[in-house]
């Protein structure tokens, strides 16, 4: 399992924060049948490494798609909730530290703004490191990540509303921090029964920063789009899946 350090915002919090709602919250926070038609496009039967596979929500589809994978995950609550009974293939680790071996992998994955759980330059390129050590020459490391607004210091600090129903309301506040360019949040869930508190964080990276970090892995950026549909990205994109080849 993950060591734990004395980091309050260390490699668990995220699943320790959500892993009660993820299914419920983020069931369709991104396309998961659309992801594993993009992988498939690089070819059938891969061997795919998901890092933060969380309750398995894109592997499964993955894996039905007939590819091979293994999920890395540094939360046991997450893994707890992974959706197949057989969890052989969803393995305890912090994704900055893969225990697998060199150039085992076809495609390394890391989706759903995954990467940025990472919130220090060093974590994120010891996890491209990692990730590129494990894929074979010519292999594809692929991110999906949020590209991060222009600084507006009107959204350095928030509250939005996330949710209300007749029992419960979830509000969601954050901090920005650009010159660490961290995000630390908190979704703070009001019921009958009382106050949960849903602490979170991020580093987030631009795109030029996540090609830097790529290069600096071994890696060569090879396509750049809007969505796992293949959008173009334009100024106005939000998110992005780049497909990162091993050279
Ligand atoms: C946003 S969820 C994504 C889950 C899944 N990939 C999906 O798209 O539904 C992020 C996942 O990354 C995991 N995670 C966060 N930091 C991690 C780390 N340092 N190493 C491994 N997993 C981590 C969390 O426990 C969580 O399951």
């Amino acid at each position: 399992m993950v060591p734990q350090g004395n980091d309050p915002f260390g490699p668990e919090r995220y699943g320790e924060s959500f892993a009660d709602v993820y299914d419920e919250w983020y069931d369709d926070v991104s396309d998961a049948e659309a992801t594993a038609a993009f992988i498939s496009r690089f070819g059938p039967s891969q061997r795919v490494l998901e890092l933060g596979v969380g309750t398995g929500r894109l592997s499964l589809k993955i894996a039905a798609s007939g590819h091979f994978v293994v999920g890395v995950d540094a939360s046991v609550s997450m893994l707890e909730r992974f959706r197949s009974a057989d969890r052989s293939w969803a393995v305890g680790a912090d994704m900055a530290v893969l225990p697998v071996r060199s150039e085992s992998f076809d495609t390394v994955l890391v989706a759903t703004n995954t990467l940025f759980n990472l919130h220090s330059e060093h974590g994120q390129q010891a996890c491209l490191d990692e990730s590129r050590r494990a894929l074979r020459l010519g292999g594809r490391l692929i991110v999906e990540a949020m590209i991060p607004a222009d600084p507006d210091p009107a959204l350095d600090a928030m509250v939005t509303t996330r949710s209300i129903d007749v029992d419960t309301a979830v509000l969601t506040a954050t901090i920005r921090d650009v010159d660490e360019q961290q995000i630390t949040g908190q979704h703070i869930e009001f019921s009958n029964a009382g106050v949960r508190m849903r602490p979170w964080k991020i580093r987030y990276a631009t795109l030029a920063q996540l090609d830097a970090m790529a290069a600096k892995a071994g890696f060569r950026l090879g396509q750049r789009t809007a969505d796992w549909d293949g959008a173009a990205i334009t100024d106005n994109s939000g998110n992005a899946v780049s497909v990162y080849v091993a050279v």
